[in-house]
């Protein structure tokens, strides 16, 4: 098929199936990346939004949708800064009355004034969506929610902040990026694990040059679900599991691809250029589906759809190479292997290990402990240092990086400051699951990674992470 046939096709004809996932495998590559750069010059992008300041806001009022597992651990995340007056909670939505209970007996606990409530349809968050009520929308719904909440929350002048992933279809990215540059709104996607200790020490000791000319990273979301996306309680309505119904590849980049993206610079002088995608054959999953006493879960295990491991390279525009693995199935520890190499040392995770390269002849041994304790001294990140006993003293949230990421989001807004992470972040590294699910589909082609920042991912500039906030 020619590629203007092809566009004509994809843009005239197919409307609906363009906010779809994929093309079905049914075109060449270079017609698909046509395609996708042609959507991204079509967007108009505009009006950039890297670095967006806005209106102070001393208070932030935070409309809080979805109160399951992550919408309740957010609110205790937010204690601290509502004792503060950093913040209050005036706005919940669930589509669970019980939930909604739940989290207003927890608000009272330490908030005197009761949000108020959304709830009764799954539409109802549409109405905490006001400025009368609110500054900022808390998005901790499944995943397909996100777009649409983000997107609707900024067009009625409301800041966004959703979980993980932030989109589920190439389409929806470009949306994002589009609605926040009209609205010139901040829309942050929550990926916690960049404030986690042991990464944000290795950005340190890259930010002083231990690494040397960074090469290559290794990073990967390998957490057993198994028994979470079974459960009918856990996650409302088996949403997760019913994701890898219908789709294979990498569903949740984020975890792995955030921090090495901070590693790297990307879009701060770098960028994603191009990945592959490849998907193992299924079978864990299905066998514990097939295992259940229930017949709903046996009729799934003759559907499910996602390969138990995926693994996609991804390379950057300045030739650095990313492994990205993702494995939900699998019985093992967890793991998101948090690997650099860089020509003076290398590290991997899980547990953590680094080598101080001395040249050829030094040896081929880890540092020691007494070292790695010195290393850890010396390179701690000022952000880790400062917070973590404060996180400590509240309910952490994955062992402080929960605490920190919102402390550092509701800050920035309370001084009017860029926020650490901005759209086309959060959109990128949705994005190369989107994209690798394409691959995958194609026999695991190359699929060009489009730059929705016109241009601006060449200004290297330091990491806002960096950035010391009272
Ligand atoms: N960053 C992390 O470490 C982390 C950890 C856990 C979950 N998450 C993410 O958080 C999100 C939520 O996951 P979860 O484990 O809390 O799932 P969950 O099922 O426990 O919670 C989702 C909630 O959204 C509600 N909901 C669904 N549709 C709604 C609608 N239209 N309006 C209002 N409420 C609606 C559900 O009733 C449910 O209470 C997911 O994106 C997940 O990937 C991130």
């Amino acid at each position: 098929m020619k590629r203007r046939k092809f566009l004509r096709g994809g843009l005239l004809g197919l409307g609906g199936l363009m906010a779809s996932r994929g093309l079905k495998g049914q075109t060449p590559n270079e017609d698909f990346n046509a395609f996708l750069q042609e959507r991204v010059a079509q967007a108009g992008l505009q009006g950039s939004v890297f670095d967006l300041q806005t209106e102070a806001l001393p208070k932030v009022r935070v409309a809080l949708i979805g109160l399951g597992n992550r919408g309740s651990s957010l609110i205790d995340m937010l204690e601290w800064l509502i004792g503060q007056g950093h913040a209050e909670i005036t706005a919940i939505s669930d589509i669970n009355p019980q939930k909604v209970e739940k989290a207003l007996q927890r608000i009272a606990e330490f908030q005197p004034n009761a949000p108020r409530v959304f709830t009764g349809s799954d539409a109802a968050w549409k109405e905490a969506c006001s400025t009368e009520t609110a500054d900022l929308a808390l998005i901790c719904t499944p995943w397909e929610w996100h777009t649409p909440m983000a997107a609707y929350a900024m067009r009625q002048g409301l800041h966004a902040a959703s979980e993980v992933p932030i989109a589920t279809t190439y389409q929806e990215g470009i949306d994002l990026v589009q609605v926040a540059e009209e609205t010139q709104r901040h829309c942050i996607m929550l990926e916690n694990c960049c404030y986690n200790g042991e990464e944000l020490w290795i950005m340190q000791m890259i930010k002083e040059g231990v690494f040397g000319s960074l090469t290559h990273a290794e990073c990967a979301y390998l957490h057993d679900l198994r028994v979470m996306m079974l459960d009918p309680t856990y996650y409302e309505d088996r949403w997760r599991l019913k994701h890898h119904l219908y789709r294979n590849g990498n569903l949740y980049t984020t975890h792995g691809l955030g921090p090495v993206s901070m590693y790297f610079d990307i879009l701060r002088g770098d960028t994603l250029s191009h990945l592959v995608s490849m998907s193992s054959r299924e079978a864990a999953l299905s066998e514990a589906l097939a295992d259940t006493d229930e017949a709903a879960l046996q009729d799934m295990a003759k559907r499910v759809k996602c390969g138990d491991v995926n693994t996609t390279l991804i390379r950057t525009v300045q030739g650095k190479s990313i492994m990205l693995q993702f494995d939900t199935h699998s019985g093992r520890p967890y793991s998101r292997l948090d690997k650099v190499v860089g020509s003076k040392a290398a590290h991997y995770g899980y547990p953590s290990r680094l080598y101080i390269d001395h040249g050829p002849s030094w040896g081929h041994s880890w540092v020691d402990d007494d070292k790695m304790k010195a290393m850890r001294e010396q390179y701690a990140h000022p952000l880790w240092t400062r917070l973590q006993a404060l996180a400590a003293e509240h309910k952490q949230g994955h062992g402080g990086m929960d605490f920190i990421m919102m402390f550092r989001l509701i800050r920035c807004l309370n001084e009017g400051l860029p926020l650490d992470l901005n759209v086309y972040d959060g959109v990128l590294w949705s994005m190369v699951g989107i994209l690798g699910e394409e691959s995958v589909s194609r026999g695991s082609v190359r699929i060009d990674i489009p730059d929705l920042t016109a241009g601006k991912w060449r200004n290297a500039t330091p990491h806002p992470v960096h950035r010391d906030l009272g």
